[in-house]
């Protein structure tokens, strides 16, 4: 938006925080409208007050819209390329040259970036800003990312999850309580709200928050006042606020489950995060630092991915986003030995044996390949047979072990330990064995 680019200009020109400061007032203005059943003199009053305010604001933006917009005519003015259209490793290198915190995010999926220079504009503000995304997308991290460029990056930063707190505590959570204030309340107690003064407070899961809690945030959030219950004093709070919800408020508010005003006081700023399917470009970089981060904690080497196992972290849908990628990659290095390999995932999204055996016959070679020694190379080599050999065998006789066994006039507990060590599950060929039936 033009009125970013400001440069050195002879008038003071409009931010966009005045702007959208201004958009929020009138939709303010227009909420209190529609929600109001009906309106004595004195409101009317002072809603005719800010109405006259507002059109000042609206005369004073309109001479500087004029002013910016004959800037952006200048030559020079439309020379540097949009953000937008610049490569990726770019935005990144010049948001640190900007010393951009980045508290532990990666990646240069454009998406991303964009989120970030979002961040970089509102942390310096004190505009509340609304992070959107599906669970696991780095909501919370990205208010970290907030915090910690603005000017409060040295007070508290407190997080509040509105999902997880029971309505009937939902008030003495956010703004204390005074001792005897209700059965169990046996000492004073502040909120949320007075430890976040000065810092900023991380409203997460937003679009849980009940009606009854939502109206009481929307007066703190005007008044900047708040009051422990059962307390008659009124105690100022300057906390920045950023909210975050993996749910569509705006269709929220549209339903009546959300507050409209609320969303707009809350999404002054907003802020949307890609699902990792949507960034896959990032998938490498996120699995072999979670793989550097897991060896550290467990105290062990990285483990190694076999090709096959790489391919599917590749190509899996995340529906829990980097979270879940962070978990695979903590639980692949507890659970495997040097090399992790499919049958190192949760049974629930391991691919089934007829797709493991297609993928494994292709992908042994290149196994074979990663390995180091001769010895390794043998023993790897062994292992896919073995493993191939016990795949085939189960898929012919349906996923019965004493029948395999028999066939292949094996010991039954040494077959099962072999099943064991491979992390083949007998019953996987069964369930396969009964889709064919049915399909048939
Ligand atoms: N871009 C990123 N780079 C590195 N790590 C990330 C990134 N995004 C998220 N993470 C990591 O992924 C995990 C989940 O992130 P976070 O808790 O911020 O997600 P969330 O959106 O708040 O999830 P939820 O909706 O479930 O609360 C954290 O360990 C976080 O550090
Ligand atoms: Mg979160």
């Amino acid at each position: 938006m033009k009125l970013y680019n400001q440069g050195a200009t002879p008038v003071s020109v409009t931010s966009p925080v005045s702007f959208a400061g201004l958009i929020e007032k009138i939709e303010i203005l227009r909420s209190t409208l529609r929600w109001a059943s009906k309106l004595d003199r004195p409101e009317i009053e002072k809603l005719l007050k800010q109405a006259t305010t507002l059109r000042d604001e609206v005369m004073g933006l309109s001479h500087k819209e004029r002013f910016v917009q004959a800037a952006a005519a200048e030559p020079e003015a439309a020379a540097p390329p949009p953000e937008i259209e610049r490569m990726p490793r770019e935005r990144r290198q010049a948001l640190m040259e900007r010393s951009f915190i980045f508290e532990g995010t990666f990646g240069d999926n454009p998406r991303l970036l964009e989120a970030l220079e979002i961040a970089e504009k509102a942390a310096p503000t004190e505009l509340p800003v609304l992070i959107d995304g599906e669970s696991g997308t780095g909501k919370e991290l990205m208010a970290k990312v907030i915090h910690a460029n603005g000017a409060r990056t040295d007070k508290p930063f407190i997080s509040v999850n509105c999902g997880a707190i029971p309505d009937s505590l939902l008030e003495s959570e956010l703004f204390g309580h005074k001792k005897g204030a209700f059965t169990g309340a046996s000492n004073d107690r502040r909120g949320k709200f007075e430890s976040a003064h000065s810092g900023t407070i991380f409203l997460d899961e937003i679009g849980e928050l009940p009606l009854t809690g939502q109206v009481k945030l929307l007066r703190v959030l005007e008044a900047h006042e708040i009051q422990r219950v059962g307390s008659d004093e009124i105690i100022s709070v300057d906390a920045r606020i950023v909210a975050a919800t993996n749910k569509d408020l705006r269709r929220m508010s549209q339903a009546g489950t959300f507050r409209e005003d609320l969303f707009y006081r809350l999404s002054v700023i907003h802020v949307s995060l890609p699902a990792l399917r949507e960034r896959r470009d990032e998938i490498p970089l996120l699995v072999s630092y979670f793989s550097d981060e897991a060896a550290g904690m467990l105290r062990r080497a990285p483990v190694r991915l076999t090709p096959r196992l790489r391919d599917f972290l590749l190509h899996y849908d995340y529906p829990g986003n980097i979270r879940e990628l962070r978990n695979l990659l903590y639980r692949l290095s507890c659970l495997a030995g040097d090399t992790a390999d499919l049958p190192h995932l949760p049974q629930d999204i391991r691919p089934k044996p007829a797709a493991l055996a297609v993928v494994g016959s292709g992908t042994s070679g290149a196994e074979i390949a990663m390995a180091t020694s001769l010895s390794e190379a043998k023993r790897a080599a062994s292992d896919e047979a073995e493993r191939a050999f016990l795949e085939r065998g189960l898929q012919e006789v349906g996923g019965t072990v004493a029948e395999l066994a028999r066939r292949f006039d094996m010991n039954r507990s040494h077959l099962q330990m072999l099943l064991k060590k491979h992390g083949i599950h007998s019953k996987d060929f069964r369930a396969s064995r009964q889709a064919e039936a049915g399909k048939g």
